[in-house]
């Protein structure tokens, strides 16, 4: 996360209204994000997902008992959190065994944003992606105006995205003022993997 953000959505609202618009273009049945923090993008997603929609996020710790408690209430099993990091082996069965039923529509990676990070949970996670999905790396960023004093803190996120470019992926990206997200639509992502 960074640039003007809402503290409501913990994203920057041009951002968040791009997010939405590419999940608008996705069936909306079944979500993966990478990184819970307050569970404010995933009850976003949890709001946005088509009848029966499921939200499947992931953190190693746990930050709002409160929010998580409604959601169960809320939404049942259709918002699942899992307690742990993306590389433990338990939580990597888990999110593989849920799309074994349904592949994600989304997959948001917003978690460990170091170049280790991003690329291992796109490398264990990003094949889980429908044709008509998208994944989205949060926190990717284009050197430019307003974005060269932050650019140092998500260099990993930018060198990876720059990395998978390189191989010929057709990685998009929107940014705007200070944030810029990077994203793929499931059946380039497919495509390219071959
Ligand atoms: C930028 S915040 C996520 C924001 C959230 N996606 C949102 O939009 O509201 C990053 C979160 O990733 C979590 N995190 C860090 N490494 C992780 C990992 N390997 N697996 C899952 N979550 C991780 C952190 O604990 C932190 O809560």
């Amino acid at each position: 996360m960074a640039g003007n953000r809402d503290t409501m959505w913990s994203h920057a609202s041009y951002e968040l209204k791009k997010m939405l618009e590419l999940i608008y273009e996705t069936p909306r049945g079944h979500f993966l994000e990478i990184g819970a923090h307050m569970f404010n993008m995933s009850i976003a997603l949890y709001l946005t997902s088509a009848k029966r929609g499921k939200v499947v996020t992931i953190d190693p710790k746990l930050k709002s008992p409160e929010r998580l408690e409604i959601m169960k209430m809320y939404a049942g099993d259709r918002f699942t959190f899992l307690e742990g990091l993306s590389t433990d082996q338990p939580i990597i069965d888990k999110v593989h065994e849920l799309a074994k039923d349904k592949l994600f529509d989304l997959i948001l990676v917003d978690g460990n944003h170091t170049y280790e990070g991003i690329k291992t949970d796109t490398e264990l996670y990003a094949d889980l992606i429908s044709p008509k999905g998208y994944i989205v790396w949060h926190d990717f960023f284009t050197i430019g105006e307003n974005c060269e004093s932050i650019h140092g803190r998500f260099q990993g996120v930018n060198t990876y995205i720059n990395e998978l470019r390189d191989k010929g992926i057709p990685v998009k990206d929107y940014l705007e003022e200070t944030s810029c997200i990077a994203y793929i639509k499931g059946d380039e992502w497919i495509s390219s993997q071959k």
